[in-house]
């Protein structure tokens, strides 16, 4: 089994109309190749996961069990930045299953927590994922839904989120001024972001990634650099942009994890992210800032 999909090859057939706000590589693999179910994304995330915080000595086996911790605690370090208003609204753009959403709803405690995907097949995977919760839900304080969208084009009011964050997602974005400006628009004045993903250090980087890694190059991933990214955000309006770099948490443990895997092991491509991060390509980061 592979980590992600393969490479897309030439004659990779369209697998029905495409959802009209996503890229025909990036509509594939979270329609019919369903990314979540591929082995290394344990649990139902699909992210490289956050690994500080998994209990025991630093050099033991990884388990099943930390991989699925690993990709809940990055929900845990995105929304451990925010101070969540009780009763307040928390948007996660790129939900996937919506397992981070039940995680925030569960743990931080906000009003109501919206699950946002541009996907029609994950917003029906999220919502069956979370179908007893939903239900349980429907008219409690602590609400939990699901809404198809795009994050360039996010359909709801003006001002009505109070913590907008987005866990491995913007790398498919194609459109990132438009997120940042729906994201500036959504959030109410004094409202907050939290963006985590994979970003090219510097624009030299952002060219050389395509030859090592091939979701760039079969049009999964963008390879948007970074402090271009922190500077679209504030080009919307967006305040105190920050940027912390989270690679020594993510990329070597992944790996680890990977290589102790048998079946995984041998995944040849998805292990060079640990040398795109050694050599100084690529790096893991959280961006926050403030609205109004
Ligand atoms: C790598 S998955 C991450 C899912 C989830 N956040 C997690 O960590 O498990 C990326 C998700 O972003 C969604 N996505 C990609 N482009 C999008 C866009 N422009 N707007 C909204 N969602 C998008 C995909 O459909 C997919 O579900």
């Amino acid at each position: 089994m592979t980590q992600q999909p393969p490479p897309a090859g030439p004659a990779e057939p369209p697998d029905g109309p495409a959802p009209p706000d996503l890229p025909d590589r990036v509509a594939r693999v979270y329609g019919e190749l369903d990314l979540s179910t591929v082995p290394a994304f344990a649990g139902g995330f699909i992210n490289f996961g956050y690994w500080t915080a998994l209990p025991g000595p630093g050099d033991r086996q990884l388990t099943r069990a930390d991989r699925v911790r690993s990709e809940e605690d990055l929900y845990r370090l995105v929304l451990g930045t925010f101070d969540l208003p009780r009763g307040g609204t928390a948007l996660d753009v790129g939900c996937g299953r919506g397992l981070g959403c039940a995680l925030a709803l569960r743990e931080f405690g906000p009003g109501t927590v919206i699950g946002l995907d541009a996907h029609p097949d994950q917003i029906a995977r999220a919502r069956e994922a979370n179908a007893e919760l939903l239900a349980a839900s429907a008219d409690a304080p602590g609400r939990l839904e699901f809404l198809l969208g795009a994050a360039q084009d996010i359909p709801l009011p003006d001002g009505c989120v109070d913590c907008l964050f987005s866990v491995e997602a913007a790398q498919h974005f194609r459109d990132l001024p438009g997120f940042a400006r729906e994201a500036a628009r959504v959030l109410r004045p004094g409202g907050r972001l939290a963006l985590t993903t994979f970003f090219a250090r510097t624009r030299a980087a952002a060219r050389a990634l395509p030859a090592l890694l091939p979701p760039y190059a079969d049009g999964l991933d963008v390879p948007h650099v970074v402090d271009e990214v922190a500077g679209t955000l504030a080009a919307a309006g967006l305040r105190e942009v920050r940027v912390r770099a989270i690679g020594d948490g993510v990329w070597e443990p992944y790996d680890r994890y990977m290589a102790q895997q048998p079946e995984l092991r041998d995944d040849e491509w998805p292990r060079r992210y640990l040398t795109a991060y050694e050599t100084g390509l690529l790096d893991y980061y959280v961006l926050t800032a403030a609205a109004g």
